[in-house]
Order: C-alpha cells, then sequence, then structure tokens
C-alpha cells in the first residue's frame, strides 16, 4: 500500500513504486529506473521477486530439498537487486518482498502507483524482443507500467508522450506533464496522423495542408487543460504524417509515454497495438499509462 505520507507535489505519482525482479540485466535496469523515479517523486521503492514454481512442477520426484534451494536463490536476486537500488539512490527507501505465483499475475495485481519491469527477462527465446510478463503487465496493469531496457542511453531533456485523438490518452498525458515537470525536461507531444489509401480509388484525394491544421487543433483541444495546470512545462509539437509508431519511436528521448490502448484497440484488455509496436522499437523506457 502506499504510504499517504510519502507525497510528491503532483499526486499522480505519489506512493509506491514496485519494481520487479527476476536477476536479469534490464531488471536491474528497472530497478535503478525505479530508484531514480523513487527520487525524484518521493515515494518508496519496493523490490519485488515472484517465486513461479510452475516449472518445477513436472517432476515425479520429491522437490522438498529443491524447496529452500528455490527460496535460497529467490533471496539473492532480491538482495542483488537491493544493493543495486541503495547503490543508484542511497536516500531511497527501499524494501524487498518475496511473492508466489505467476509472476505476470501477481506483479499486475500489486499495490503500487507504478510498477517497473524489463523488457525482457532470463527466459523467452533469444531473439525476443518483448517477454511474456513484460507484455501482460504491460497490458493489462491499472497503475503506469514502465518498461526499462538494459543498454544504456544518454540524457536528452526531453519526453515523448503520444497525443491521441479521443481522450483514452489522457491518463498518458497526465503521466508526462508530471514527469516532465518533475524533471525540468520538456514535452514533445507526438500526434501522428494518415489518410486512408484507396487501392481502387485513387481518383480520392487529400488536401495534406488541411488534414494537418485540423490535426495540430486536435492535438491543443486534448492538451488544453494539462498545459493550464502545468505551465511550466515547455511543449514542443511534433504532429506528422506518420505512422504512430514510427513517430514515437524515431526522436531521441529521455522517457516515451503511451496510452495502454486507443479508440481502435479490441476493447480495454488489451494492449493497443501502437503501445505494443513502440514498446518493441522504443530504444529508451516506454511507460505506459492505462488508457480510459
Ligand atoms: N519472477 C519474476 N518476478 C518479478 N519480476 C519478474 C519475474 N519475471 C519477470 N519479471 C519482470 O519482467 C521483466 C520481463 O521478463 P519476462 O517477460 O519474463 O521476459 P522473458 O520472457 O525474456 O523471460 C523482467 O525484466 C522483470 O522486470
Ligand atoms: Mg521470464
Amino acid at each position: 500500500m502506499g504510504r499517504p505520507d510519502a507525497q510528491g507535489e503532483g499526486d499522480i505519482m505519489a506512493g509506491l513504486i514496485i519494481a520487479g525482479v527476476d536477476g536479469s540485466a534490464p531488471s536491474a535496469a528497472a530497478v535503478e529506473w525505479a530508484a531514480d523515479d523513487a527520487l525524484r517523486t518521493g515515494a518508496e521503492l519496493r523490490i519485488v521477486h515472484v517465486l513461479d514454481r510452475r516449472p518445477y512442477d513436472i517432476t515425479s520426484f520429491p522437490v522438498s530439498d529443491q524447496e529452500d534451494l528455490l527460496r535460497e536463490a529467490a533471496g539473492k536476486v532480491l538482495r542483488a537487486a537491493e544493493t543495486t537500488a541503495r547503490t543508484r539512490q542511497p536516500a531511497v527507501e527501499v524494501s524487498t518482498r518475496l511473492a508466489e505465483g505467476v509472476p505476470a499475475a501477481v506483479l499486475r495485481e500489486q499495490e503500487a502507483s507504478e510498477l517497473v519491469i524489463g523488457n525482457r527477462g532470463l527466459g523467452g527465446f533469444a531473439g525476443a524482443l518483448l517477454g511474456s510478463v513484460t507484455m501482460e503487465v504491460a497490458g493489462q496493469a491499472e497503475r503506469p507500467v514502465v518498461v526499462v531496457r538494459a543498454e544504456p542511453h544518454e540524457k536528452i531533456g526531453e519526453i515523448g508522450v503520444g497525443v491521441d485523438d479521443s481522450d483514452t490518452s489522457d491518463p498518458a498525458l497526465g503521466y508526462a506533464f508530471e514527469q516532465a515537470r518533475l524533471r525540468g525536461a520538456t514535452l514533445r507531444l507526438i500526434h501522428a496522423w494518415q489518410v486512408p489509401v484507396h487501392a481502387f480509388a485513387p481518383e480520392i484525394t487529400y488536401d495534406l495542408g488541411e488534414v494537418r491544421a485540423a490535426r495540430c487543433e486536435v492535438v491543443r483541444t486534448r492538451i488544453a487543460a494539462w498545459q493550464a495546470r502545468y505551465p511550466d512545462v515547455k511543449l514542443v509539437e511534433n504532429v506528422q504524417n506518420a505512422h504512430p509508431v514510427d513517430a514515437l519511436t524515431s526522436t531521441a528521448c529521455d522517457l516515451i509515454v503511451v496510452g495502454s490502448h486507443g479508440r481502435g484497440s479490441l476493447g480495454s484488455l488489451f494492449l493497443g497495438s501502437v503501445s505494443r509496436g513502440v514498446l518493441h522499437h522504443a530504444r529508451c523506457p516506454v511507460a505506459v499509462v492505462r488508457s480510459y
């Protein structure tokens, strides 16, 4: 549970940040990101490892002597992550917790203000860009999920946020404005649009200038309330005729913020195709914020 007295200035971010660890390099990077964010937001950091016994259930011999070994190994994963966090941010309050069950389910049900995980873990096939826990947690958690990669990246001073033409991206906008304020970063408002392609009617054309002007208006309408609430956050408009995934991942930034799904998605349970594409192709951390 979040501590009511651990308030940052913005209520969106205050509370308890949970980092999920499995001993992999991406999860260590997630712990570092989470420690930095805990410092920024005034939150506590809790490091959680979920002991998943399913892979061991198939054995026909008694696993009792394996039990202790499993818990011992899990404890080592937690202690290593705790050291990583304390070394990175000594001022942050850090705790660890060993849970048991199905990792994605346990993680997404944690009561936290934010979940931070790696883009990959220890399993998966060699070429996979996203782990199964990553996909499931990012698509289904109620709270913002930040997905972090092991590869270091240099600081740019800019955050990118995807602006949809519906209010589904509103929570993502709120998260992005707050992160930009906390970091003193510029916020890049990214809105991509594409005109329909008519394979059998090439005579149908569009005035691109007009479409562009209309799209800029959409962005301004969407962000108006947030801009009023965060007048000091410096904004850059980035309205492009491009695929949203390209638009969102082509400019270098410190963090990309997207909603979990857009208007086009099949109901709210799934990670939308744009969010999924961004998670695949981004080179920096990505925050997926639950859409309405
Ligand atoms: N058992 C676990 N306990 C806590 N966090 C986990 C666990 N497994 C995975 N994670 C988190 O999810 C991230 C992605 O791992 P995962 O989706 O399992 O990738 P892979 O399929 O490559 O193993 C990890 O970097 C870690 O942050
Ligand atoms: Mg795994």
